[in-house]
């Protein structure tokens, strides 16, 4: 949606990011695979797995913590809980009524999940703030988060270097009115890639049975030639649609914080889209590839270190499974 006068603002952001690191090195003596291959097909030198006892829920809380912390807010101030992830703890009930859990709200605010793959975070900011736009909501807490450890497939080198743990969070309320906040959001997705990225079995068309757990076809599946050539593509058009259609150029752009999916990918939308090289905040080498977890940990950690100062231009883009996408234009 085009709009140039923000409804919401972020109010506070947080992240959290397992401790334990699996490096490539580490990988390679699991699969057929090497630190030279990864690093030069991908920029990714480690990636941090959750302990076997925590559950995505158990990330999102503690990225949440650290947002509402940084908002000034309480728990119990939130009138909503998104969660972009397709990791969920349970395929039944949402992982944002953990999250609401374990935050100990309890004023039953609405909490709920949302499948956009990687542009989870994305698609949450922009239906947080089309709530506060529409007084539905004040306070939201938007989360991304993903346990991918748990759904790739440890045997498959094509899929399983890519990937890793993490959660980011942040918390949007009302604008101040002064023209800072969230610009604009675009969202797209083209259902006829559906199956370039997928899990193939555990869902009701293929459910549960011995045959799909033996052809392990309860894991995620890739084609990855096909994502990267579209995901050059429309993750450049989507942050150039962020940049044009609020009337700025490349250059009033301070920074873009992009999905980390794959760094040659991200080469390629910085050839594209325009915005120098050095605006560009990349943290691929030490996280991998969170699908929906990366957009909010990149701000967060940008935010923390002093990077992102007031009145600033933010662009996020990310694309994933479905294909799905979408970009967003923040004023800090
Ligand atoms: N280590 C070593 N060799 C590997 C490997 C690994 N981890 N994974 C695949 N290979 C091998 C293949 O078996 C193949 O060998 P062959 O030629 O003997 O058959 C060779 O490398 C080339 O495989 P291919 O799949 O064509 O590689 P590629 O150049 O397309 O690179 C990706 C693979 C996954 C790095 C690349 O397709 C990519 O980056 N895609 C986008 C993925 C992505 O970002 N997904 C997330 C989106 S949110």
């Amino acid at each position: 949606m085009d709009r140039n006068i923000p409804a919401s603002r972020i109010l506070g952001t947080g992240h959290y990011l397992p401790s334990q690191v699996l490096t490539n090195d580490d990988l390679a003596r699991r699969v057929d695979t090497s630190d030279e291959w990864i690093r030069s097909r991908t920029g990714i030198g480690q990636r941090h797995i959750a302990a076997p006892e925590e559950a995505s829920s158990d990330m999102a809380a503690a990225a949440s913590r650290l947002a509402l912390e940084a908002a000034g807010l309480s728990p119990n101030d939130l009138d909503a809980i998104i969660v972009g992830t397709i990791s969920p703890d349970k395929r039944m009930p949402a992982c944002a009524v953990y999250l609401q859990q374990k935050l100990g709200v309890t004023n039953n605010c609405p909490s709920f999940d949302l499948s956009a793959a990687c542009a989870g975070f994305i698609y949450g900011l922009g239906v947080a703030d089309a709530f506060i736009r529409a007084s539905q909501s004040r306070y939201v807490l938007v989360v991304g988060v993903e346990l991918l450890s748990r759904v790739i497939d440890w045997q498959d080198r094509a899929t399983c270097v890519l990937f890793g743990d993490g959660a980011g969070a942040a918390v949007l309320g009302p604008s101040d009115g002064d023209g800072r906040g969230i610009v604009s959001t675009h969202l797209y997705s083209d259902g006829s890639k559906a199956n370039d990225l997928h899990i193939p079995g555990g869902g009701t068309l293929m459910p549960f049975s011995a045959e799909v757990l033996e052809r392990r076809e309860y894991y995620v599946r890739m084609n990855g030639q096909e994502v990267f050539k579209y995901a050059v593509r429309a993750i450049s058009r989507a942050a150039g649609t962020a940049i044009e259609s609020n009337g700025l150029t490349p250059n009033d752009i301070d920074w873009v914080m992009p999905h980390q999916a794959n760094k040659r990918i991200l080469d390629g939308v910085r050839q594209r889209c325009g915005v120098p090289k050095e605006r560009f905040f990349i943290n691929i080498e030490e996280t991998a590839n969170t699908s929906s977890a990366s957009v909010p940990i990149v701000l967060d950690q940008a935010v923390r270190s002093g990077h992102v100062r007031r009145g600033q231009n933010l662009v996020f883009c990310a694309l994933g499974g479905g294909f799905s996408w979408g970009s967003a234009l923040v004023r800090w």
